[in-house]
């Protein structure tokens, strides 16, 4: 990785009546692959990434609360809805692509992004040309873990971003973080800005949502399900179960020498594995 993004150097041209910020890269096309960022990140986690896709449409976009989106409450109260809830971020991330002239996309997201995706086809299966799943799982958290993450929102208002200071050890490999200094680096940077009303939002909305299992076995479109090898936090098992649920239009890939942040410890492998599934999902 060449060098610290800062948040003033994404390039953002989400348009200001939309709910979300996005930003396009690339060629302007008709079924674009829309990229969805992991917590407690934002759109910059994607730049490798998207450097190694330039032929194809991409879209990123910032979650509510991160990057240059408004926090949760607000993008909420803008579409009527009131508790913390990823479905709340599927209802906001479909009114702004079609907004922005899009009905038909590949969506793809890590981890909390993935959780979107699969809120996406839940509520607006419509828009879905195909999905990618990475670091990801369908399944709900089960109580402890609500509990944990309900504990961790309240100790981010107090806190701010210290309460993820400590998360990069479960983020990235243990390689990563012994041959990889400029990505540990741009990660603990990330990790120091991550807002504290987003990672609190981002947190409630987590706990509160549901299995999603079923919603994959109804879906008939191309997908990919990713994992980074030394992934801690994806069990491998869910990962065959989501494969498994979305039948003979799902490809795995396994990421070698990487952790849970695929998309930014080994950006090259991702590029290919999502402009394979940009492909397939365009010749369906
Ligand atoms: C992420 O990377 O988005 C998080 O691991 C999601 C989560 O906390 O489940």
């Amino acid at each position: 990785m060449a060098s610290i993004i800062d948040r003033g150097h994404a390039i953002l041209d989400g348009m200001g009546s939309t709910p979300l910020a996005f930003a396009h890269h690339g060629p302007s096309g008709d079924v674009p692959l829309v990229l969805l960022h992991g917590f407690p990140l934002d759109s910059r986690m994607w730049h490798e990434v998207v450097g190694q896709l330039s032929d194809i449409p991409v879209i990123t976009i910032d979650g509510p609360g991160f990057g240059s989106s408004p926090d949760g409450s607000t993008v909420a109260a803008g579409l009527g809805w009131g508790e913390p809830s990823l479905d709340m971020y599927a209802d906001a991330l479909a009114q702004s692509l079609l907004a922005g002239g899009i009905s038909r996309a590949v969506v793809a997201g890590l981890s909390m992004g993935g959780y979107v995706a699969l809120a996406l086809a839940d509520r607006h299966r419509d828009l879905l040309a195909g999905i990618g799943l990475l670091d990801t799982k369908a399944a709900a958290d089960p109580a402890p873990a609500r509990q944990q993450r309900l504990a961790a929102a309240a100790q981010a208002e107090q806190h701010g971003a210290q309460a993820v200071a400590g998360m990069r050890n479960t983020l990235i490999s243990p390689s990563t973080a012994s041959q990889q200094p400029d990505v540990v680096a741009q990660l603990d940077h990330w990790l120091a800005q991550a807002p504290a009303a987003g990672i609190a939002w981002a947190q409630r909305a987590m706990a509160a949502r549901p299995d999603r299992h079923a919603v994959l076995a109804q879906l008939t479109i191309p997908g990919l399900v990713l994992r980074g090898a030394e992934d801690d936090l994806s069990p491998p098992q869910e990962n065959s179960d989501m494969a498994r649920s979305l039948g003979s239009g799902a490809r795995r890939v396994t990421v070698p020498a990487a952790g849970h942040m695929t998309a930014i410890e080994q950006p090259g492998a991702v590029a290919s594995a999502l402009a394979d599934l940009h492909q397939r999902a365009q010749v369906t």
